[in-house]
């Protein structure tokens, strides 16, 4: 196990706000939040042991999201932030009723924001299986602007290439043709990155998809929901320094690191490997 000191927060640290995902995607709400909110501390945890949660059945993935939410809840978390379309559509309402901590999910942020920016009022979807499938997406949109239409499609192989921090190979090219062709058909001009992995793969979805769409990514929009549910709560930090961030993983934290690090720079502190249900205590 790889333990990096200076991360381990301590009793006396401000409670942090907790983000999770099944890999390094949740990654780019981090940075989103981080750039709004300098002064909070973030708890992330990637579960890239069990990676990819996308294929799985929803039951499955709903008791990994319960297991991963009580685990950050026991190391002090004053916020849950699920990082993760898969995890949202499989388990939100529970989160929400498990835990005495507000939840904040990215799904209504970003349809929210592809609803404002349509022009002609078709919108494209893409998202793992388990996103897709549950048509989570589709009802969202329907409540908030049902004039529009949704197109969706799957693309399971997006998140494997940035697990392994390829975002612009010649094998990944010729996927993104092959998933996004039928959005280009379809004519829409605005298009949900529906997994948080995608904003990482955003230079090479828009090459496919021609520079008048619109990527909207959930991230800058669901940091804004974060701030306004600390702010509801009454939880904003008070802290004046910069805030300790700490990471952890369920895989191995050499990769971790290597990959993190090349999508969130020098706010990438100590990462540590945990074990889900096991709550180290700093000394
Ligand atoms: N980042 C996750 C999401 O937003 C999915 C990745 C996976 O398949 O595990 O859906």
């Amino acid at each position: 196990m790889v333990v990096s000191e200076s991360s381990v927060r301590d009793e006396t640290d401000p409670p942090p706000i907790g983000v999770f995902d099944s890999g390094v995607g949740g990654l780019t709400v981090v940075r989103a939040i981080v750039d709004l909110l300098p002064r909070e501390p973030i708890l992330y945890l990637g579960d890239n042991g069990r990676f990819p949660y996308g294929p799985r059945p929803v039951e499955e993935i709903r008791g990994f999201a319960l297991e991963i939410a009580e685990h950050l809840v026991a190391r002090g978390v004053k916020m849950l932030v699920v990082a993760c379309n898969s995890i949202e559509v499989a388990a939100i309402a529970d989160l929400a009723d498990a835990h005495g901590v507000p939840v904040v999910g990215v799904i209504e942020p970003g349809t929210r924001a592809a609803a404002r920016a349509t022009r002609n009022r078709r919108v494209g979807l893409i998202g793992t299986e388990a996103t897709v499938r549950s048509g989570a997406y589709e009802r969202t949109m329907d409540g908030l602007a049902p004039d529009v239409d949704l197109i969706s499609r799957a693309c399971p192989a997006f998140v494997d290439h940035v697990e392994r921090g390829d975002t612009s190979s010649d094998e990944l090219l010729g996927r993104a043709r092959e998933y996004l062709e039928p959005l280009r058909e379809a004519g829409v001009d605005t298009l949900i990155l529906g997994c948080t992995h995608y904003p990482m793969l955003s230079g090479l979805i828009q090459l496919v998809m021609g520079e008048d769409v619109v990527l909207v990514s959930s991230a800058e929009e669901t940091a804004k929901d974060v701030y306004a549910a600390l702010v509801s709560s009454n939880l904003l930090g008070r802290g004046h320094g910069a805030p300790r961030h700490e990471f952890l993983t369920t895989g191995d934290p050499d990769v971790f690191r290597r990959i993190s690090h090349h999508f969130l720079g020098p706010e990438l502190g100590g990462v540590r490997s945990t074990a889900i249900g096991v709550v180290e205590v700093a000394t």
